[in-house]
């Protein structure tokens, strides 16, 4: 009764988690084997019997007919005691040379390799959907803002533009991530390497890592350091997410008035009913503030630990995984709903928006000759005076300004940073 006690304890939440690592820790067998082979750790004929009993693991998984069952502790066991149930004693030579500590490690890499990738992915489809929308409305005008005030004209194509490039900043964090991740730690072993001539780097180049972690206690130390890249990244994604969906909640106020989805993509309300509510962004808005407290939660959770294995880092993978997921979901609700967004045309020829245009007319009153501060002063006091009369021209011309969203150069620049998840 007390080792149950314990067990589910320490097991926590493994046995779901883990089976986001299996297909990963299968590869990672197999990569650890053939090195084993290759130094005499393992005979041919060995060999030759484990790969397919492991082949048959990976495909179960792929079916989604793996388990993790009760009594055993996490995917590495379940992993084993497979092999050893079918193929006996030679099931149990595969853990020579290496820890369940290194083996945990290696399967995170792979999976933060690949989840990376995923998130990349769907961030770059949302920046081009951004990118489209930006093209698409390049010419409708809207109120910018400062101090929440109404400050100059801006463009809904900077608006979904400059979110677009906010993604480029986001994805430089991504590829940082990827390539800490992308570091073979298999051979540490418990964290202190082995006594087994370990060919690491035939693991390294197995396994399609750019290269070895090569000191084992720094590769060990990488648990904690690569979850907390990707938790900078991930929390990077949804700071501008988060944004994002603030703004649209914003223009989509009656006050603002200034987008619109379909009914069937608001909600409304039990007692009012006029209402159409930004239930989808505000959930996101929520969903995205939470994911930017993860770097705090890692760093909190994993805060003077002693060097070396301790369990508690066990506990990342609680934060990290659901995390990954949910940030992907709001990736893909935006990219869907932004699919059927409207936009409002001549939002600024409304008289609220009049003062807007009183730097345009300032800088024409340069353009004809008078000195700027003379300028400057002459419509501040027809603003004054209450003569002032926007003359509604905007005519921005220069690089990243309304007339000019440079969407093709933030394209380029976009299209560069992907190639750094090539492996
Ligand atoms: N479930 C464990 C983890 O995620 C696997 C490694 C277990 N190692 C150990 N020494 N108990 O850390």
């Amino acid at each position: 009764m007390p080792d149950r006690i314990i067990e589910e304890f320490t097991v926590g939440k493994d046995r779901e988690l883990d089976l986001r690592l299996a297909r990963y820790d299968v590869q990672g067998s197999m990569a650890h084997i053939k090195m084993l082979q290759s130094i005499g750790l393992l005979s041919k004929e060995e060999l030759d019997m484990l790969l397919p009993a492991l082949e048959d693991i990976a495909e179960s998984i792929e079916r989604g007919e793996f388990v993790i069952e009760d009594g055993v502790e996490d995917v590495h066991s379940q992993v084993e005691f497979l092999l050893t149930a079918r193929l006996g004693d030679v099931g149990k030579k595969i853990h020579s040379g290496r820890s369940r500590n290194d083996q945990v490690l290696v399967d995170l890499k792979l999976f933060f390799r690949d989840e990376l990738r995923n998130i990349a992915t769907a961030t770059e489809r949302l920046f081009k959907r951004l990118q489209t929308l930006s093209e698409q409305h390049k010419d409708k005008l809207m109120p910018g803002y400062t101090h929440l005030q109404v400050a100059m004209p801006s463009s809904f194509g900077l608006w979904f533009g400059a979110y677009a490039e906010a993604l480029t900043d986001d994805m430089q964090l991504l590829i940082a991530a990827f390539n800490i991740a992308n570091q073979n730690p298999l051979g540490s072993a418990a964290g202190y390497g082995s006594s087994f001539p370990l060919d690491r780097e035939m693991t390294t180049q197995l396994l399609g890592f750019a290269n070895p972690h090569y000191n084992v206690v720094a590769a060990q130390m990488s648990r904690g350091k690569t979850e907390r890249a990707v938790a900078a990244a991930i929390g990077a994604i949804a700071s501008t997410l988060g944004h994002f969906a603030m703004d649209v909640c914003m223009w989509m106020c009656s006050n603002f008035g200034f987008i619109k989805f379909p009914d069937e993509l608001t909600t409304g309300s039990s007692i009012m009913p006029h209402k159409k509510n930004p239930d989808v962004f505000e959930i996101m808005r929520g969903k995205c503030n939470r994911l930017q407290s993860l770097p705090n939660e890692l760093a909190i959770l994993t805060a003077n630990l002693p060097l070396g294995y301790n369990r508690d880092l066990q506990l990342m993978k609680d934060i990290v995984f659901p995390a990954s997921t949910e940030l992907i979901d709001c990736l893909d609700t935006a990219d869907f709903m932004l699919q059927h967004i409207e936009v409002k045309d001549g939002i600024l020829d409304d008289e609220r928006y009049d003062y807007i245009f009183t730097v345009e007319d300032v800088n024409r009153l340069v353009l004809e000759g008078v000195p700027f501060r003379d300028a400057y002063r002459q419509v501040g006091m027809a603003v004054q005076n209450g003569t002032y009369k926007p003359s509604r021209k905007v005519a921005h011309t220069h690089l990243g300004s309304i007339g000019n969203p440079a969407n093709n150069l933030i394209a380029e620049k976009m299209d560069k940073l992907m190639k750094g998840f090539r492996l």
